[in-house]
């Protein structure tokens, strides 16, 4: 029978992976995946993880199964990490996942057992596996306008006047912070103002935040987050260990359902155990248990927040650099938007075909909608990105 199996499109950004890997040239620069990079190229792991992995070696005594919602110790650190005390603990309903990417899926697995027709709002561009996972599920989607192409900011008139028209049983999806692919993100006003939009049209919002701690610090990048989760009657969380902690292999990531009262908890506690069970049972352990080892930990937390603010500061002078660099070669302005944009990421909004030319001359590796990661860069690479970028007449 699988004969009759089709080819299936391949993932743009781990085929772009593939491409780097193969191509021969020494002075190939890699701003593709979203992975990060400290200043010599190489993706560390971080102080505190590697305390907590030879605490952990010492102190575990088993490898038996934790909860089919992971280790509750889990859900607590991570509840409080993303929502602080924006809602009471009671009203929280979380399960471990299998990475970020497994909590999307999860999320979406669980849109669908609520509400079979709902339709899910995705900003345009968003991240492509979104689009991917939402197609394979048979779940419509429903693009709403996000970026500026002139600005390269958000287009915030557009975003607030396409997810109006969303309906009740819909869920509109949003990024946390850092937003994916674009690196363009909304003030605080404009989130109250998405938070005014959702309570009029009674939609469901799901936050996607996988970047937590790379935008404007652990605090900051989770204050949307909070405001939605402490205005709405319910939301959807879906975070991401995988770059704030590094721990990208060991697929670490939590959903959570928040709702107005503990009663609607025991039954959204109730499916996401449920999911997990069906999905793949329990969720996978070490990452986790790293984690929540850090998060309960005065020194290691210190260490590693020390550590994440390190990481977030690096990328906001590459970021820089990077602006003034092209500013320089251009004599115009026109790329300050890299030194507003936040996160890993930032558009470009060169053609293909620029991306290509970059590639091709250059040996520079970004997405095809010209995504670059930003901690793809160093003092020695900015440069020759910024002549390439105006080589190719961005
Ligand atoms: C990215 O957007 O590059 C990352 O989230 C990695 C991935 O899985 O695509």
């Amino acid at each position: 029978m699988f004969e009759t199996l089709k080819e299936q499109p391949a993932d743009k950004i781990l085929m772009l992976m593939q491409a780097f890997k193969e191509d021969p040239r020494e002075q190939k620069i890699d701003l593709g995946v979203g992975v990060y990079k400290d200043a010599s190229g190489n993706t560390p792991i971080m102080r505190a993880i590697k305390t907590a992995e030879q605490q952990l070696w010492q102190a575990e005594t088993t490898k038996s199964y934790t909860g089919l919602a992971g280790d509750p110790a889990f859900g607590d650190a991570m509840i409080r990490l993303v929502l602080g005390d924006a809602v009471p603990r009671a009203n929280v309903a979380a399960a471990a996942q299998p990475g970020g990417t497994g909590a999307v899926r999860q999320g979406f697995d669980l849109i669908r057992q609520a509400n079979p027709g709902a339709r899910v709002f995705v900003s345009d561009p968003t991240w492509p596996n979104h689009l991917s996972i939402l197609k394979h599920m048979g779940i419509e989607m429903v693009p709403y306008r996000y970026f500026d192409d002139d600005t390269r900011g958000v287009a915030f008139d557009a975003m607030l006047e396409d997810i109006g028209q969303a309906r009740k049983g819909d869920v509109v999806l949003l990024h946390g912070c850092c937003h994916n692919p674009t690196g363009a993100n909304l003030n605080i006003t404009q989130w109250k103002e998405v938070v005014a939009s959702l309570q009029k049209t009674g939609a469901t919002p799901m936050i996607d935040i996988a970047y937590q701690g790379f935008g404007d610090g652990l605090e900051d990048d989770a204050a949307a987050t909070r405001l939605i989760a402490s205005s709405l009657p319910e939301c959807l969380i879906a975070a991401s260990c995988s770059k704030n902690f590094g721990i990208y292999r060991e697929r670490t990531g939590i959903l959570m359902a928040v709702s107005q009262d503990a009663g609607a908890q025991k039954l959204n506690q109730g499916t996401l155990n449920y999911l997990n069970r069906q999905n793949f049972s329990f969720p996978p352990d070490h990452g986790a248990r790293l984690v929540t080892m850090i998060l309960n930990d005065d020194a290691l937390r210190a260490d590693w927040q020390a550590e994440v603010e390190d990481m977030r500061k690096l990328m906001l002078t590459l970021r820089e650099q990077l602006a003034s660099e092209l500013q320089r070669l251009s004599g115009s302005d026109r790329f300050g938007f890299i030194a507003q944009h936040r996160g890993m990421f930032s558009r470009l909004g060169a053609t293909p075909e620029q991306v290509e030319k970059m590639r091709v001359d250059h040996g520079i590796y970004m997405v095809g909608d010209s995504r670059l990661n930003i901690a793809g860069l160093n003092k020695t690479s900015v440069p020759i990105l910024a002549q390439a970028i105006v080589d190719a007449g961005v």
